[in-house]
């Protein structure tokens, strides 16, 4: 088969990978000529695509700007991003792009899947008019499918291949045709009713992370004022083995999806005159982890006597999550635009993100960014990076729990003694 992936971001490009490495051809389309030559000189510019696993495929993809080459295609995948606007609207701008030029490189008999994660309806009610504007009928000449992506970058368990991968088509046919596809790639699909349905069940996933996220968050603020060890609150938590799910506090929410997808949802639901407000709830609480994050790092500095203004502040870790270099919506950025404008220096280290150009800033090394440092916030735990040794340096203020000593050690019961009451952990005190 001939498969067309438009948009070769963190989504697009494993999936023409995978495809190529399962022996088929790939033409992959986009907008960004620099990203298209890096490719066509097999070079890779996404973490979890080594670029060698790219060189050995590159006979099978062909990458280009040139939309026409869709036209070549069995099936057509489109993977471009669904950001928000400035006022927190669904930006769907680069999706009907794609739409447009699938529409015009239309033939009958292929398959188009859309994967951008969207509001539940956008298959139907977007793309579906733009494609049958070429006179073609959906289920009949060609087929039309939703397919939510669900790559977590970085995780080296769970990848393309062995994530269940849901499927909505449009008709019976077109769900089928879109089976047929990715069960050359995934070990297991799920098929839906509809398109709908997989479009809300991304969201639902989401949500789903961004609401106990938010309220772990919550209670992380709340301890921290009554001097309890929330991780330590979390691991007594955690030993219950059923009816409880480990989410673990951190400086607020990162990347592409949480931040953002949630909104797709609330704002479909208002034409609907519906509240979201879990959703509007855990976005607030989310979005203002970062403020409790410099709060805690000027505690921190007036441990010490010190202000914020002329101190040096160093930031381990600015991309949104370990081992990827994405700093979409990184809740670094929030940290160091408020720290920057209260009059720190600040010096940063992340060898997964060279430069941030909007803060006039450069990575630099562990030992230079320590250099001289009155305080060191660790935001984004990347692997590799002596924690422990940054937090006997320097003062550190740990929003990610890598320094801290496992307090909750689970046991057997002692067989010699009578059972514990309440619970069998060595509850040790409590960091003030
Ligand atoms: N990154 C993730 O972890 C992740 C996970 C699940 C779902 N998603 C969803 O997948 C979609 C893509 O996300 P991403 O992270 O791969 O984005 P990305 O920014 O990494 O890549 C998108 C690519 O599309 C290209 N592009 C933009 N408009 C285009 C157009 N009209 N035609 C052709 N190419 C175009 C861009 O140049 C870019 O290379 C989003 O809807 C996102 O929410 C992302």
């Amino acid at each position: 088969m001939t498969i067309g992936i438009v948009g070769l971001g963190y989504v697009g490009l494993p999936l023409a990978v995978a495809f190529a490495e399962a022996g088929q051809r790939v033409v992959g389309v986009d907008t960004n000529a620099g990203r298209v030559n890096q490719l066509r000189s097999g070079e890779s510019y996404i973490e979890d695509i080594p670029s060698e696993r790219l060189q050995a495929v590159s006979s099978h993809i062909e990458a280009t700007t040139r939309t026409q080459r869709l036209s070549l295609c069995d099936a057509i995948i489109i993977c471009v991003p669904t950001p928000l606007t400035a006022n927190r609207e669904p930006e769907l701008g680069p999706l009907i792009g794609a739409a447009q030029v699938v529409g015009d490189a239309l033939q009958a008999g292929q398959l188009v899947v859309l994967e951008s994660t969207t509001y539940p309806g956008t298959t139907r009610e977007r793309v579906l008019p733009i494609l049958e504007e070429t006179g073609l009928k959906a289920g009949r000449d060609f087929f039309l499918a939703f397919s939510p992506e669900r790559v977590d970058p970085g995780n080296e368990v769970h990848h393309l291949g062995n994530t269940p991968k849901i499927i909505g088509g449009l008709t019976p046919a077109c769900r089928d045709r879109a089976e047929a596809v990715y069960g050359i790639i995934c070990e297991q699909v799920v098929p839906v009713s509809n398109p709908e349905v997989a479009e809300m069940a991304k969201l639902l996933e989401n949500i789903f992370r961004s609401v106990n996220i938010a309220l772990v968050n919550e209670l992380a603020r709340l301890a921290d004022r009554m001097q309890i060890d929330i991780r330590e609150v979390i691991d007594a938590a955690a030993s219950k083995p059923f009816g409880f799910m480990r989410f673990d506090p951190g400086p607020g929410m990162g990347g592409h999806c949480l931040p953002v997808d949630p909104f797709y949802l609330s704002w479909k639901a208002r034409e609907l005159d519906f509240a979201t407000e879990f959703i509007e709830l855990a976005g607030k609480v989310n979005q203002s982890q970062p403020f409790f994050c410099v709060e805690q790092a000027e505690r921190a500095l007036n441990d010490q006597g010190k202000s914020v203004r002329g101190s040096k502040i160093a930031v381990l870790g600015v991309a949104y999550k370990p081992a990827v270099g994405d700093i979409r919506e990184s809740p670094s950025l929030k940290i160091i635009d408020r720290l920057q404008s209260l009059g720190a220096e600040i010096a940063y280290h992340d060898p997964y993100v060279p430069e941030l150009k909007a803060f006039g800033l450069r990575h630099t090394s562990l030992e230079e960014a320590l250099d001289g440092a009155d305080v060191a916030l660790i935001v984004t735990a990347h692997p590799g990076i002596d924690h422990d040794h940054v937090a006997a340096t320097v003062p550190t203020v740990d929003f990610r729990g890598v320094t801290r000593r496992d307090h909750a050690v689970a046991r057997p019961p002692a067989t010699d003694l009578p059972a514990p009451r309440v619970a069998q952990f060595e509850l040790t005190e409590v960091a003030a």
